[in-house]
């Protein structure tokens, strides 16, 4: 009889349990997804059509990511880099499972980085969305698809996001053989339908490292 009460807290503290880690997983969810869509909301503000999430453009924008290996300074400035176009071809489709047959024009593209990680929407506009060029490529009338992506170089620090637009047609470009985006952690990308939170461990890892320093601290400044 006593152990009553006992039982009934303990399948609260359960239910409690299994309802955050929900709520986690709906946070975690897929950031390169999310910034996809604060692009098609923006898009149909500015009255552009919302566009295709294709995945194969998508892991196509992880593979560019990854052609910069984590230098920051080379997207952008004097020093600014490019992939050459016959990575498209050579490395990013194949390491998709994209059927370089189906490779489509690219009509915009943006690319950023930042040491430090920031929600979507933030990358969005306080990120990509740097000048008047930015948001014109956001709103171009000639895409009809887009594929985002983002990754800490190693799975931390510099994020990088790219977000890459296209002409082609949704169910002939960029086409996944077998249907299926090959995963390539780290880093997230689009259209895919799968959970993902890469650019995150090593975010929670800095917020450990940060609130660990900040107890030291506090830890020191009481001491003295
Ligand atoms: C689209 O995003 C840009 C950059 O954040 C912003 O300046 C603009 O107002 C947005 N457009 C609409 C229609 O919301
Ligand atoms: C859209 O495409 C047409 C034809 O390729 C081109 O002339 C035009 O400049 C493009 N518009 C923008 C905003 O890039
Ligand atoms: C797609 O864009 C490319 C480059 O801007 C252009 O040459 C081509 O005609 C466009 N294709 C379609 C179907 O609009
Ligand atoms: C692809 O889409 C086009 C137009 O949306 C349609 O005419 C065509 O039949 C589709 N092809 C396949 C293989 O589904």
């Amino acid at each position: 009889m006593s152990k009553l009460p006992w039982l009934l807290s303990l399948s609260l503290s359960l239910l409690f349990l299994s309802v955050t880690a929900d709520v986690q997983i709906k946070v975690t969810n897929n950031p390169a997804d999310q910034l996809v869509t604060a692009i098609n909301t923006n898009r149909t503000a500015s009255k552009s059509s919302s566009l295709y999430d294709n995945p194969g453009l998508a892991c196509i924008a992880l593979q560019y990511i990854k052609a910069y290996q984590g230098d920051c300074g080379a997207i952008g400035g004097a020093n600014a880099k490019k992939p050459p176009e016959a990575d498209f071809v050579e490395t990013f489709a194949p390491n998709c499972g994209v059927q370089t047959s189906t490779l489509s024009p690219i009509t915009g593209r943006l690319l950023g980085c930042e040491t430090k990680y920031v929600s979507p929407s933030e990358a969005f506009s306080g990120i990509l969305m740097q000048n008047k060029k930015s948001i014109e490529i956001v709103t171009d009338k000639n895409h009809t698809e887009v594929g985002a992506a983002v990754s800490g170089s190693d799975g931390g620090s510099p994020y990088f996001w790219c977000v890459l637009f296209s002409n082609g047609t949704s169910n002939g470009s960029f086409v996944l053989e077998g249907g299926v985006a090959k995963i390539t952690r780290p880093g997230c990308f689009s259209g895919a339908n799968d959970e993902c939170n890469s650019a995150y461990p090593s975010q929670v890892h800095h917020s450990w490292l940060y609130v660990a320093s900040g107890l030291v601290a506090l830890w020191y400044v009481f001491a003295l």
